[in-house]
């Protein structure tokens, strides 16, 4: 009466090469998996730091809402990784004055190593460079009151090196405002902490 039909047990034996691929899979996603969180871990940690540590004005003359200025600023950077060193493969540095770009430049590309300080030096010259009607009228008050409040922003690509390994390309940004100048080449320059994004 029963019609089940008993299909017999198959041998262990058949059964063992699937649950072997089943449990090496396994392995590998959990071995992946674990190296992608230690590559993290490694980088993840620490921010790289930003900071203007001076900055003075040259050869200012703004006749006619054209801008002849040079623009110094030592910037500093430090990488606070103690295992994660870091290549700079493309960096360019702007100056604003009221959102307006007032100086820019490239950095040569450099190699930062673990716990590491370098200073770059940024010296742009700005030649009867044509400003808007408005910020010619606040750039001049600014310079009657003595100092110029400036932001600089920096844009660069980077990859990470952990030991042998290295990252692929991660966009860097950093913003440091406001960066306040003073026109009289003062060497009381107040250093400025940026902000960082990766
Ligand atoms: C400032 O620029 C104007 C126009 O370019 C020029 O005539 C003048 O001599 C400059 N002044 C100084 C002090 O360099
Ligand atoms: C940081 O690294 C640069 C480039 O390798 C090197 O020239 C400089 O001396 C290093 N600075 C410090 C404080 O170790
Ligand atoms: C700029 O520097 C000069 C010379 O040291 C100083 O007298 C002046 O007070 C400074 N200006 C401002 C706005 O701090």
């Amino acid at each position: 009466m029963a019609h089940f039909t008993q299909s017999p047990n198959p041998p262990a034996k058949k059964r063992s090469p699937i649950t072997m691929i089943a449990i090496f899979c396994i392995g590998l996603i959990v071995i992946v998996g674990l190296a992608i969180l230690i590559t993290w871990l490694a980088i993840k940690p620490k921010k790289l730091q930003y900071s203007v540590d001076e900055g003075w004005i040259k050869d200012y003359n703004l006749t006619n809402s054209e801008l002849t200025s040079t623009f110094n600023f030592v910037l500093r950077t430090y990488n606070p990784n103690h295992k994660t060193s870091v290549y700079y493969d493309k960096m360019e540095v702007t100056v604003y004055y009221r959102g307006q770009a007032v100086a820019n430049d490239k950095v040569a590309p450099f190699y930062q190593p673990k716990q590491n300080v370098t200073r770059l030096m940024f010296q742009k010259a700005t030649k009867n460079y044509n400003l808007p009607q408005g910020v010619v009228r606040d750039l001049k008050a600014e310079r009657t009151g003595g100092e110029v409040d400036l932001d600089i922003k920096i844009k660069a690509k980077i990859r990470f090196k952990v030991g042998i390994w290295k990252s692929r390309h991660y966009k860097l940004k950093v913003l440091c405002s406001p960066v306040v100048v003073n026109f009289s080449n003062d060497k009381r320059f107040q250093n400025k902490d940026c902000e960082v994004d990766i």
